[in-house]
This record gives C-alpha cells, structure tokens and sequence, in this order.
C-alpha cells in the first residue's frame, strides 16, 4: 500500500481525503490511500518519523498549525524557506515544498485573471497572504497589503525582501489601497468563513476599484459576502475551492509523479463541502 496523508492538529475537517481517495480511484490506483493523521505541535518531528518508518507513508500534507514547524525536519526548497511554511512533503527524499502558491496561481491562471504588471491589494498578513504574496510578485505583479495590524504586514515584507528579495510591495489602509485602484483583490483573511458568514474583510462604504477581479481563498461557503459586494458593483468575483483542489493537484503529482485529474477532485471537495 502507498500511503499518504494530511497532519495537523485537528485534521478532522479536512476535504483532502475525499479529494485524493477519488483521484486515486480515478486513475485505477488501487494501492494508493489517503488518511487523516494528527499530530499534537509539541511532538511534530517525533510524529514525522513515526509516520515515515513505522507508518509507511509516502508523503504528507501539512495544515495548521503544523506547516511553519515541519520546516527544520525535512529539505525545505526555496519557495517553501521564503514563505516560511512548508504544506507537501515526501518522505523518500525529505523534501519539503508549498504547493498552496502554486495552487493559488494556477487558480488565476484557470480562471483567466492576468497579474503580469497589474496593481493587487491582498487583504490580510498571515501565512496565506505571505503565499499569494510571493507568488504575485514574482509573476510580475505589484502589491498593496492591507491588514487590520500593519505591522504585521510590514513585517511580513520584509521578510519576503530578505528572503526571496521581492520588492514590488508595500503596506496601506483599505482606502488608500482602494484610491490607488487594482485590477485584483484578493482575501487571505479568515474573515467571511463559515460560520461568520455575513463578516466581509471589505469595510462597508470604502468604494470598490472600477472592473475589480476579487479572489476570496475562503471557499465555505463557496459564494462569501466580499464575493457578493464585488458582484453588486459589477465586478468579477472567484471562490478560493480551486485553490485549494489545485494545491491538492500539485502534491498528488509530487507523490504520484502522474499529471492529476482536476475535475475529479474538484468535484470531490465539492461533494465533501456540501456533506458538511
Ligand atoms: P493564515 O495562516 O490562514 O493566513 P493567520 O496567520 O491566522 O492565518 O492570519 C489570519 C489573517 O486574517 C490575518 O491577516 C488576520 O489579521 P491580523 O494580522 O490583524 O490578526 C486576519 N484576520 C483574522 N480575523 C480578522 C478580523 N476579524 N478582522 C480583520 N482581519 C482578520
């Protein structure tokens, strides 16, 4: 048997399993399994080892709040060391990665949405915003973060300046990024998620850029409030669910080494979401 699977702590909401078990089974990988294995943070390495050589897995996704403290266990490459979080690891080669930038970017890229020289605000400074962050700026776009603590904003630039040397980025308020204008504004905040779904990380008011593009990585539920002010002016609006099955998508091949049937697992998590 191959065994994959997700840690965190807890993992028991995950959408993963359903995800990659129907990939599998979609391609005829009947020796292929994918399990919820939770480790407490305090014993992440210990937990690590114990899947590896007495779980006899392959390879593992990270949630949180796992994905900064696996960093010093395995070979973190480049893009997982600049952002600081590792979400895909393999155990034959100790690699570590973070396939939620490429799961993000691939996304936009689905859907269309042109970054290349274009002016983004990316509301939020946590781990999901250093990702989009990071992956913006070095498809060539410039950046405008909003968080409801700046500093942490800054602070989060500057790391990625010392890290990746990305510059092309810096910190305002809501309506100042909004006066600038930007073709595309993404949410990294939790704020909207189910279950605060009438909370929108878009204060009531502050007038929306013209012909906006919003992306929220929220994806429950699949339509949040932003997604709804941005429509009610006319403006474009995306679900985060295609991020997350894309940086599925990303690890199933890095295990696999098989391109991953998208649609399947889209509509996997789909399914999963709506058990819920
Ligand atoms: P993740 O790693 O998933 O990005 P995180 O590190 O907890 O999660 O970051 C959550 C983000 O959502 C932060 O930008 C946070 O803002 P602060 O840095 O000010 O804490 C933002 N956030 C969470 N709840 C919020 C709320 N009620 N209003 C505004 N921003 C919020």
């Amino acid at each position: 048997m191959n065994k994959v699977g997700i840690i965190g702590w807890p993992v028991t909401h995950s959408l993963s399993p359903a995800m990659h078990n129907a990939a599998f089974a979609a391609l005829g990988l009947n020796d292929w399994s994918y399990e919820l294995a939770p480790i407490p943070p305090d014993i992440v390495g210990k937990g690590l080892r114990t899947l590896r050589d007495e779980g006899g897995f392959i390879g593992v996704n990270v949630t949180v709040p796992l994905k900064e403290k696996v960093i010093p266990y395995v070979k973190a490459d480049e893009r997982a060391r600049a952002i600081g979080a590792v979400n895909t690891i393999d155990f034959r080669d100790g690699s570590g990665t973070n396939t939620d930038v490429l799961g993000f970017m691939d996304d936009l890229r689905a859907y269309g949405i042109e970054v290349v020289g274009h002016r983004v605000i990316v509301l939020g400074a946590g781990g999901a915003a250093r990702a989009a962050v990071y992956g913006l700026v070095r498809a060539g776009a410039s950046v405008t973060v909003v968080n409801r603590t700046p500093q942490r904003a800054q602070v989060m630039l500057a790391d990625l300046s010392l890290s990746a040397g990305l510059m092309n980025a810096d910190v305002k308020t809501l309506d100042e990024a909004a006066e600038a204008g930007a073709s595309l504004i993404v949410n990294c905040t939790s704020v909207g998620m189910w279950p605060n779904v009438q909370e929108s990380p878009w204060i009531k008011g502050v007038p929306f850029p013209k012909n906006v593009v919003a992306y929220d990585m929220v994806y429950r539920p699949e339509r949040t409030r932003f997604m709804e002010q941005v429509e009610q002016v006319g403006g474009r609006a995306v679900g985060g669910l295609g991020m997350l099955v894309r940086q599925g998508a990303a690890a199933f091949t890095i295990w696999t080494g098989l391109s991953a049937p998208v649609e399947v697992m889209f509509s996997a998590a789909r399914n999963a979401l709506s058990a819920r």
